[in-house]
């Protein structure tokens, strides 16, 4: 096993209180809901019924399965391919787990309410647990892959971050976002009874994690000063661009390191993969759900963190948003109003994987 360690060192503004009530109801009521709702990733999970040879994932349901390329390699490659696929992404929702735990630590001490500490600390139980759940069923695979480079930058600068508003962002709203996105689909796509078990019960962890987050930055966002509320934008787009990979830059690129631990012959498999995911005519893209598209924009939007500006920046990444209807459309990077912003900016000499340039396209 690869076990790789890194340090980072996290200024942090801790604030403590001499009060006690508790101000937001509605977080109050997250807490005692979370209180509730604890459960135990030894006990009540039952590992005796894990099977190590089927599918993690159904993947009929899986975008793979509709490419060509992996349609016509022989039934043991497939299988290969899928499980491994399947596990690298366990892999990294693993060591967001692990950053969700330090993060949410380093939120007991800079939130500044008592009702903040509570639904942060309420948090950290959470997220050990899952660390813990996790952990243990790669374990039962026996394979854990590294931590993806893209992640780990994503997770370095989420700990140093000074602001607590931007943890929030970068941890509740988006990563926990996309988690979130992974356990819906996750718990109907999901074929190995332990995984199956355990993966209703991480949802509805992240669920209330989420709704934290969106409840904090919602009441807290309005009273930020002009220019750290610009800050925090921009740090949203670099973080959401990196994150989906849409703006010219490979994302989660380790991925391909990964698959060469499968029995599929890369050097022939991986130029046609590339031929086919590159050429848009031939892609059905249909039905499939981006979580960008359907969870983590829709809740930046409610919290005001997509601003006018940006809206060119994320449409040239396939992200139509309509700010007066609060509405965001996958339209993919292969759709004509894609093309034509992109070459908007490349006219203009403009690079909108960065979000200052990205938002002076109507300056
Ligand atoms: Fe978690
Ligand atoms: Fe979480």
């Amino acid at each position: 096993m690869n076990i790789e360690r890194f340090q980072t060192d996290a200024l942090l503004q801790s604030v403590f209180k001499d009060g006690y009530e508790l101000e937001a109801e509605k977080l109050e009521t997250l807490y005692s809901k979370s209180k509730r709702h604890q459960w135990n990733a030894e006990l009540d999970v039952d590992w005796k019924r894990f099977e190590p040879d089927v599918d993690v994932l159904d993947r009929k349901q899986d975008f793979l399965s509709r490419l060509e390329c992996v349609q016509e390699l022989p039934e043991d490659q497939q299988t290969s391919l899928f499980k491994t696929a399947s596990l690298f992404t366990v892999s990294q929702i693993l060591h967001g787990e692990q950053a969700a735990l330090m993060v949410c630590g380093q939120l007991v001490n800079a939130v500044p309410d008592m009702d903040g500490k509570f639904a942060a600390a309420v948090q950290v139980m959470d997220e050990a647990r899952h660390v813990e759940v996790f952990a243990r069923y790669l374990e039962c695979h026996g394979v854990r892959f590294p931590i993806d480079p893209d992640l780990k930058r994503i997770v370095e600068q989420l700990l140093a971050e000074h602001d607590w508003e931007a943890k929030c962002v970068g941890m509740q709203v988006i990563l926990e976002s996309v988690a979130l996105s992974f356990f819906r689909m996750g718990e109907d796509m999901a074929v190995e009874p332990v995984f199956k078990e355990f993966i209703p019960r991480v949802h509805e962890d992240e669920s209330r994690h989420v709704a934290y987050g969106v409840l904090a930055l919602e009441a807290r966002i309005p009273e930020l000063a002009p220019e750290s509320r610009e800050r925090l934008e921009n740090w949203t787009y670099d973080t959401v661009t990196r994150i989906a990979g849409r703006a010219g830059k490979p994302s989660f690129a380790s991925q391909f390191q990964a698959l060469a631990t499968s029995k599929v012959d890369l050097e022939a498999f991986l130029p046609k993969l590339i031929r086919e995911t590159s050429d848009g005519r031939k892609l059905d893209l249909e039905g499939l759900n981006d979580p960008m598209a359907q969870t983590v924009l829709p809740n930046l939007m409610r919290v005001g963190l997509l601003p006018e500006r940006h809206v060119p920046g994320y449409l040239a990444q396939g992200f139509k948003l309509d700010l007066d209807e609060q509405k965001v459309t996958d339209i993919h990077t292969f759709h004509p109003e894609t093309k034509a912003v992109r070459e908007q900016y490349r006219e203009r000499g403009l690079d909108f994987s960065d979000p200052v340039q990205a938002g002076q396209l109507g300056a």
